[in-house]
């Protein structure tokens, strides 16, 4: 198949393009910088015209747009434009792209967020029940930009006028991998240095999911011409905060994490120039829609997937270092196929 992914240079895209590309797939990147991507064939872009999309969109089977500006920021006037904008111009480029497409493509997945789901403790959200945010009452308003962010950008979607091709909201929540600079690093870094404790009371929920459960969701979405509209791309077992982090510590073999307050992470997010939601919204999403058609995943719950990426971070850690000695020695031939991948974000990525 050719599957086109724009923003497919960040995090998620090089999960999937490294995996689609081992499948055969051809795949192709847009990407508004002219960077070499592990995996696939780079296109530029300037991430909001439709520009080369027509050209790309000629002959793929499957789009999976992942463009957007991080949101680990301070939610400040300037970047809260380029977040929504990032997202939701984008989203509005693509439906136009496909829908003036001669040959247009099989499915669109469309990136969108568990975030969307309301902060809450009592019961799940799921595809059918959930309750969406915005709603809620007491809660910041920055948590409230992120889910208005979510609804335009899901709107979009909504609104693009593409019959023959399939849409799918891709609701993910936290994707765990082992690759450097990614969302597990940063919390494997806590815990390393002995801060990782709860956060706040440790009662919000976190929802998460093994890469590799991603790709193999996101195979199967493609797969499967029933799956339309929200999908809710999350392992099944979402914990709180306390245990989450509770079974990383042990996963990692630390028995000790300095919690944190809430005021010491609002202090941190301001040092560190990002936002306390990510950590203290209480995100508790599952995937019922994936369940129901039949996915299995292969990291259903928290300590076994904590366990198994603290592996995988540490043979990254250790091929790293071996790298390091290498250079330390340049007579020294260097073994072919290094495995792990520094992205022209300067993040290294591990081997599939
Ligand atoms: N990672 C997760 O766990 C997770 C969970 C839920 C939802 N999501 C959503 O899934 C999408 C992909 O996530 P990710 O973790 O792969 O993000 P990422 O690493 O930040 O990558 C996003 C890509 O979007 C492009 N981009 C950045 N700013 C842009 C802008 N102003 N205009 C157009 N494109 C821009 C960048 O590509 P170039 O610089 O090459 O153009 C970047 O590589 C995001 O929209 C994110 O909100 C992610």
């Amino acid at each position: 198949m050719k599957i086109v992914i724009p923003g497919g240079s960040g995090h998620l895209g090089t999960i999937l393009a490294r995996s689609l590309v081992r499948d055969g797939h051809e795949v192709v990147i847009l990407t508004r910088t002219a960077g070499v991507p592990q995996a696939g064939r780079a296109v530029v872009w300037d991430g909001r015209t439709i520009g080369p999309w027509t050209t790309e969109l000629a002959g793929a089977d499957v789009v999976i747009n992942l463009a957007g500006r991080s949101v680990n920021c301070r939610y400040n006037a300037r970047n809260r434009k380029e977040i929504a904008s990032s997202r939701v111009d984008s989203t509005r480029v693509m439906g136009e792209a496909i829908s003036r497409s001669v040959w247009p493509p099989r499915v669109w997945l469309q990136a969108s967020t568990a975030t969307i789901y309301a902060h809450r403790f009592d019961a799940a959200n799921d595809e059918n029940s959930g309750i969406i945010g915005g709603a809620e009452a007491g809660v910041p308003e920055t948590w409230r930009f992120s889910i208005d962010v979510a609804k335009e950008w899901e709107r979009a979607l909504d609104d693009a006028e593409t019959p023959l091709t399939r849409r799918v909201k891709l609701r993910s929540a936290i994707v765990m991998s082992p690759d450097r600079g990614g969302p597990f690093d940063a919390l494997l870094g806590l815990v390393r240095r002995g801060l990782g404790g709860r956060a706040g009371d440790g009662r919000q929920f976190v929802s998460w999911i093994h890469y590799r459960d991603f790709v193999s969701a996101i195979r199967w979405i493609i797969e499967r011409d029933e799956l339309a509209g929200a999908v809710n791309v999350s392992a099944p077992d979402p914990l709180p905060n306390a245990e989450f982090m509770r079974e990383l510590r042990m996963a990692w073999g630390i028995g000790f994490g300095l919690p944190s307050t809430q005021w010491m992470l609002e202090a941190g997010a301001l040092v560190l120039g990002t936002e306390t939601e990510l950590i203290l919204k209480s995100r508790r999403v599952t995937p019922a829609r994936l369940l129901a058609s039949g996915f299995t995943f292969e990291h259903p719950t928290w300590p076994a997937a904590a366990r198994d990426l603290c592996a995988r971070w540490r043979a990254i850690d250790r091929e790293l270092r071996s790298e390091r000695s290498e250079y330390d020695r340049p007579k020294l031939s260097r073994l072919p196929g290094h495995h792990s991948h520094r992205d022209h974000l300067g993040r290294t990525h591990a081997a599939p």
